[in-house]
């Protein structure tokens, strides 16, 4: 696991775009695993920059998304895959038939994510995925309690995780209480990960995500048992860390 700390979220956005534009450029055909939130809003705003002005070519990439929240179709303005649309695939060269997002509003939600499961396999797996980190630890929507081992599946979603999300909605009722997420052994298995992490109110997480034990109450903390874990974060969240990383 590489601890990576930067100055602010600008450098942030710029470094994470950095790590996933070298990846396109060596492996054009590499499969990217995206996350919402606000953490990586920044990273898109530079990837559509660099595809704009430097031409970063995004026509073989294939891409999956982390997670939807259930009830919601894709044109659902606060669905996953609207946001996507609006922060990104909207403004590069991305093919949508190489775009994956699990669909919130399946009919059959447990023949979807084996379906999720089975496509990524199919592309021989997530390059790279990039991840936020919830203040409670959570990383998609694995809450704290998820198995390590778990798979994409349904997953209720925590109070404080609801009333985090309920500033992208316009009351904490609209917010869905489900979603469908990978597994945190999905998520393990890209064979590399980019976790970020900005802001003070997330140093706690950070620094239990890096230093802290094991424990399914805080799924993030998995990612030092893989062996490409970079771990992203600005000074502010990287405040209450113990070790000195800043050799890196
Ligand atoms: P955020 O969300 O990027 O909006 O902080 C991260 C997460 O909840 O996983």
């Amino acid at each position: 696991m590489l601890v990576v700390v930067v100055d602010n979220y600008d450098e942030l956005s710029r470094d994470g775009a950095r790590r996933v534009a070298d990846l396109v450029r060596k492996k054009p055909d590499c499969v990217l695993g995206f996350a919402t939130g606000g953490t990586p809003l920044g990273m898109y705003a530079e990837l559509i920059r660099l595809h704009k002005e430097e031409g970063l070519d995004f026509s073989k990439v294939v891409t999956f998304n982390l997670d939807e929240y259930v009830g919601l179709t894709p044109s659902h303005e606060r669905s996953y895959h609207y946001f996507m649309s609006k922060n990104l695939f909207g403004h590069i060269n991305v093919d949508p038939r190489y775009v994956h997002i699990p669909d919130g509003a399946a009919g059959d939600v447990a023949e979807q994510c084996d379906w999720y499961e089975a496509r990524i396999k199919q592309f021989g797996g997530i390059d790279l995925q990039i991840l936020g980190i919830g203040a409670n630890g959570h990383i998609a929507f694995n809450e704290p309690g998820s198995s390590l081992g778990s798979r994409t599946r349904i997953k209720t979603l925590k109070e404080k995780t609801r009333r985090n999300n309920a500033r992208f909605f316009s009351s904490l009722e609209e917010v869905p209480k489900y979603a469908i997420t990978m597994g945190v052994g999905t998520v393990m298995e890209a064979h590399g990960l980019l976790l970020m992490a900005s802001g003070s109110e997330k140093a706690d997480a950070v620094a239990a995500t890096v230093e802290g034990p094991i424990t399914a109450q805080y799924p993030a903390t998995i990612v030092q048992m893989h062996r490409f874990a970079t771990i992203l974060i600005d000074r502010e969240a990287g405040a209450k860390l113990q070790g000195d990383y800043s050799g890196f």
